[in-house]
């Protein structure tokens, strides 16, 4: 029988990703995550003829990559940018207002029982560090870390040990503290990422890690993976145009967005990737100038 090249389109590059090489850094699993493309990203940015003085992620989510480079100290200092209130929430309360301990704590306390998740997710009219714990817990029961509505919820969590199997409060605990100790290297803005582009963009010194929702055409997975998920796409790139620090953006393999690229200037490589099924599946990287990669 006839074997099918893996990759028909014939990437550009491959990376060695070792995700074990990676340490998890974020009290999130989140939807999109970004763990298996760090070994890329340590590359980019000692590619660079300096260090960054700021690396900005305006599309944080789960901050992996933007943690890393803090914890690595690829730059000095490190902006993340997130709209979604329920994910600012945990990352306001870490990185912002000296709640870290109190949220560590909570989550090593809390009882993960389904009577305790049912009232704590029920409630509303929450201060901002008791949002953060709820998003942490809602984080870990629904199905793929998903938080948008509709997300499904795990039944039965991992090898039938039932929901208490997702629930690793001793290692959350841990990854919250240890941002804690480094949390003057990061900035955590609430708002828009676009807007946070347009007012760094003239600054010199800076690296962009750019992971938008991808909802530009085809099948659209953004739309029920993140509560936010509308985004002008043409605008982002008119917008990443101007930038005078170098970026690095990760989208969906597709057509329209290697278009898009095309029409900016910009370089495109197709790199593997594995997703949270282990199905072989392709990512497209985009940047000024990609030759770092080869
Ligand atoms: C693909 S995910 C980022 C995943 C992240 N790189 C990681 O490794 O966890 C895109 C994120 O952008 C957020 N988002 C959507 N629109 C936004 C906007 N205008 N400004 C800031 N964040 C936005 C979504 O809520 C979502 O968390």
């Amino acid at each position: 029988m006839k074997q099918l090249p893996l990759f028909p389109d014939g990437p550009s590059f491959q990376p060695v990703v070792n995700v074990a090489s990676v340490p998890q850094r974020s009290p999130f699993r989140y939807p999109g995550g970004k763990t298996w493309l760090v070994p890329v990203i340590r590359r980019w940015l000692t590619s660079l003829p300096q260090k960054p003085v700021e690396f900005i992620e305006p599309f944080a989510g789960g901050a992996i990559v933007g943690l890393t480079t803090a914890f690595e100290q690829l730059a000095d200092h490190v902006t993340l940018v997130e709209v979604d209130s329920q994910v600012a929430a945990v990352w306001l309360t870490i990185i912002e207002s000296g709640d870290g301990e109190w949220l560590a704590q909570q989550i090593e306390d809390f009882q993960f029982t389904p009577q305790r998740i049912q009232s704590l997710l029920e409630k509303t009219e929450l201060s901002v560090r008791e949002q953060a714990l709820q998003t942490i817990v809602k984080n870990r029961i629904n199905r793929g870390g998903i938080l948008a509505p509709g997300a499904g919820k795990l039944k039965n969590g991992e090898n039938g040990k039932g929901l208490a199997s997702r629930w690793y409060p001793h290692t959350l605990r841990k990854r919250i503290v240890d941002i804690v100790k480094i949390r003057d290297r990061l900035t955590f803005v609430h708002g828009d990422g676009l807007a946070m582009l347009r007012q760094a963009a003239g600054l010199p010194d800076r690296a962009y890690f750019i992971d938008p929702p991808y909802t530009a055409a085809g099948k659209r997975p953004g739309n029920r993976l993140y509560m936010h998920h509308d985004l002008d796409h043409r605008e982002l790139f008119t917008i990443v145009s101007t930038l005078t620090g170098d970026f690095l953006m990760t989208y969906d393999n597709n057509e329209h967005v290697t278009a898009l690229a095309q029409e900016f200037g910009f370089d495109t490589r197709i790199v593997p990737m594995n997703n949270t099924h282990h199905a072989r599946l392709t990512e497209l990287l985009v940047g000024r100038d990609l030759s770092w990669l080869s």
